[in-house]
């Protein structure tokens, strides 16, 4: 009992000690974890506030936007988009990393309008003024009236697009009778030009590049398009994602092709 006595006073010190100590420690965290909080929002609203299409250029933006922009890629859009965001012919889904846009000219901005509101997304903002109609069945096209297309017929337009790029195997005959088509009675100029280079204003794909959204520009892939039509989906991501992460995500998306354009 007398030992205990003694060494109450020394121990009840140095637990009041420990206390200090502890609440300081914990004041400081508290400090700490609030400025980091201030500057994450600060951050964000400075992002949010910049001119989307200039974020890459600043030097105090650029990298945090790129950093989280990759982040953002990787969980929500390389699923589709692949990893390094080449896209998959396969699945019909762009690659991002190219000069060849469906829809404008590739700007931050722009980018930030498809991840929000998307492409035939079902969101009334989202990119949905045309699509590819099918030519192969009864009703092609919902939209407006357009002629069923008969196989012989879609075989002459697949020659005369597959001679425009660049095949050397085609009968001439076939493919006047495709550009014929193409001009005329099939209506794809409306929607493709009739330089045949594509309409960024409506998604639809310039035909004369050698790149294909699905397949690999074959015979069979080809006119499988021209048969049964093509209508790709990017999804909305307005309410699903932090707005400043879907910005973060465009300038990332931008970089990638701009990246090229400087190579
Ligand atoms: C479910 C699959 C899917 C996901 C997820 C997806 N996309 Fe897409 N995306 C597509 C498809 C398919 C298209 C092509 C649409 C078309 O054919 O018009 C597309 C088109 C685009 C385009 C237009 C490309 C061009 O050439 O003009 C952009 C930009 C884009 N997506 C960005 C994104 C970003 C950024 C994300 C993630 C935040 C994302 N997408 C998530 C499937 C997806
Ligand atoms: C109403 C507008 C419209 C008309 C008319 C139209 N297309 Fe299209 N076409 C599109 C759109 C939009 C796409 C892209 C669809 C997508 O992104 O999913 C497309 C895609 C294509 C593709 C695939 C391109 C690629 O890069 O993979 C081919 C091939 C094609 N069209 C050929 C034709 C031919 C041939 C005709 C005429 C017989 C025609 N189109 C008429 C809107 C149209």
């Amino acid at each position: 009992m007398q030992v205990n006595q003694a060494l109450r006073p020394a121990s009840a010190r140095s637990i009041r000690l420990r206390r200090i100590g502890l609440l300081v420690a914990m004041s400081l965290l508290l400090i700490l974890a609030v400025a980091i909080v201030l500057r994450e929002r600060r951050e964000r609203t400075d992002l949010l506030q910049a001119d989307a299409d200039r974020i890459i250029d600043d030097a105090r933006l650029a990298p945090k936007a790129l950093a989280a922009g990759r982040d953002v890629f990787r969980t929500n859009c390389a699923g589709c988009h692949g990893a390094d965001g080449h896209g998959s012919t396969a699945t019909g889904t762009p690659d991002l990393t190219d000069q060849d846009f469906l829809y404008g000219t590739g700007r931050a901005s722009e980018i930030e309008q498809i991840v929000l509101h998307g492409i035939r997304s079902g969101d009334d903002k989202g990119w949905n003024l045309a699509s590819m109609p099918a030519y192969g069945h009864s009703v092609p096209y919902a939209r407006e009236k357009l002629p069923s297309l008969s196989p012989g017929e879609i075989e002459q337009l697949t020659s005369f697009l597959r001679a425009l790029n660049g095949s050397t195997s085609e009968d001439p005959t076939v493919v006047a009778a495709g550009n014929v088509l193409y001009e005329g009675r099939g209506g794809c100029w409306d929607c493709h030009g009739r330089d045949v280079q594509g309409d960024a204003a409506i998604g639809a794909p310039n035909l004369s590049d050698g790149k294909w959204l699905r397949g690999d520009g074959s015979r069979r892939d080809i006119s499988r398009i021209i048969r049964e039509g093509l209508h790709g989906v990017s999804p909305a991501f307005r309410g699903r994602l932090d707005p400043a992460k879907i910005r973060a995500v465009a300038v990332y998306v931008a970089s990638l092709h701009a990246r090229k354009e400087h190579e």
